[in-house]
This record gives structure tokens, C-alpha cells and sequence, in this order.
């Protein structure tokens, strides 16, 4: 596991931004998974960038999302599909059939997770997964657990989740409860893995998921594992990991 402490939160976004575009760069039809979140926009907004200087195209790219939440239609403003318009799709000259998100209308969950499972395998995995860390240690909606679910499934949000995330919402009432996810099995199926992660909140779990044990009870310390990772945090959230680094 490569890990970096970028000079500020700027620079962990143009550095996750470079290795995203030096990927496309050499496979432009490569598979991106792609992640939702507070810490992604500002590497989104150098894609665009990138993008509308014609330094990357996104014409043969295929996009996988981790999550998105059970019960809300893709046109809801905190449907994670919502997101990606906003953030890239919609700013980048992506084939919009070709990015993929889980099917959070619909509310058939072995069907919506079996066939992202099968989509993934038809386009021949994710080359590239691009991961957040939640402040529990979470990655997608993989939470807390006795044991790593292997794929794609619906998961209930626990508690410190849907208080994390309703800030976003009008109501702690209207966050939903459940979501679809990648499985730790899919993330860690994914040929290489870049993970961002921003902010003082972060960084006792930035030590504990990166230098601690690897445990189900920290989703994110499975990727330790991982034969390419990297995993670019701010000065903040690296503030308890420079002797370790
Ligand atoms: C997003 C996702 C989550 C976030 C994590 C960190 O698709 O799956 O695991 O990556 O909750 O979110 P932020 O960046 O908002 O702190």
C-alpha cells in the first residue's frame, strides 16, 4: 500500500485527479469505479478541468458507482446518480449509457445487486476503484461487521452513518435507512484502488484503518491486502500517521 500525505487538501485533489487521468491517459476505454462523498468533489472539478482542456477524454470510459440509497429515483438531489451528473458526468464528454450506479429505485434488491455483480463481470471488472473513507472506518456502504460481505448487497445504515449524512438531507427523518453497495469482495476485485480521505475527523481513523489490524469491524483495513493501493490523504487527516507514513 502506497501511501501519501499531499501538501493540502488541494493538492490530494490534483493528485488523485493526475493518477485517474494518467490511467485514462494509457487505457482510454479503462474501467473507472467511481465514489460519492464530500472528499471526491474537489478531484472532480480537476477532471472537468482536465477535461474541457482536452488533457483526458472520458469518450471510451466505463464507470462503476460504489452505492446509492434504496428508495430514492436517480432524479432525487441526494441520489448518489444525482451526484455524478453534477459533479462529472454532465461536465465531461462521458458516455452517460456507460456509467453505471446501482438501481436505488428499484426496491427488488437481489435483482438490483445481482445484476450490477453481472455488469461489472460483462465489462471486465473495475481497472481503477475510487474509494472515500467514511469517519466508522466504512468504504461504499460496507459498515462495521462480523465478517467483509463478499459482493454487491443492501445494506441498513447504522446510526453514525445516517448522522453523517444528514447534512445533506432536510431531515435526520429523511435520510434513507438502506442502500445498494459494492461488496468488499468487488472493491477488492478491482485491479487498483486510489483512496482520498480530507479532515481533522478523519484522521484517528486514517491510523487505525491503514496501520492497524485488518478487521471487519474497520471495512477499510481489508485494503491493506490489496496488491495496488494508494491512498492520498490531506495534511489533516494524516496529522496521527507522519511517523508512520
Ligand atoms: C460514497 C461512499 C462513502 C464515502 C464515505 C466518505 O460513495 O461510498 O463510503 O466515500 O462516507 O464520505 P465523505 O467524503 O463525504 O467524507
Amino acid at each position: 500500500m502506497e501511501f501519501i500525505i499531499a501538501e493540502s487538501t488541494e493538492d490530494m485533489s490534483r493528485q488523485a485527479a493526475d493518477r485517474i487521468a494518467s490511467y485514462v491517459d494509457a487505457d482510454p476505454s479503462c474501467v473507472l469505479g467511481l465514489a460519492t462523498g464530500t472528499t471526491p468533489i474537489g478531484l472532480y472539478a480537476c477532471l472537468v478541468e482536465d477535461c474541457a482542456a482536452g488533457k483526458i477524454s472520458f469518450a471510451d470510459v466505463t464507470t462503476f458507482n460504489l452505492d446509492e440509497y434504496r428508495g430514492l429515483d436517480p432524479e432525487h438531489d441526494q441520489s448518489y446518480r444525482y451526484f455524478m451528473k453534477k459533479h462529472l458526468f454532465d461536465h465531461v464528454d462521458i458516455d452517460q449509457a456507460r456509467t453505471h450506479v446501482p438501481e436505488g429505485a428499484n426496491p427488488d434488491a437481489d435483482a438490483v445487486c445481482a445484476a450490477y455483480e453481472e455488469a461489472i463481470e460483462a465489462a471486465g471488472g473495475i481497472d481503477l476503484q475510487l474509494l472515500g473513507l467514511g469517519p466508522n472506518g466504512h468504504i461504499g456502504f460496507n459498515e462495521p461487521e462480523d465478517t467483509f460481505p463478499a459482493t454487491t448487497h443492501c445494506v441498513d445504515l447504522t446510526e453514525s452513518t445516517i448522522q453523517a449524512n444528514s447534512r445533506l438531507f432536510d431531515s435526520i427523518d429523511d435520510v434513507p435507512r438502506q442502500a445498494y453497495t459494492m461488496g468488499i469482495g468487488t472493491i477488492m476485485a478491482a485491479r487498483s484502488v486510489l483512496v482520498v480521505v480530507e479532515g481533522s475527523h478523519k484522521a484517528e481513523i486514517v491510523k487505525k484503518a491503514f496501520f492497524g489490524p485488518v478487521t471487519p469491524q474497520v471495512p477499510a483495513s481489508i485494503l491493506q491486502f490489496h496488491p495496488n493501493a494508494t491512498v492520498i490523504v490531506d495534511p489533516a487527516a494524516g496529522e496521527l500517521c507522519r511517523d508512520l507514513a
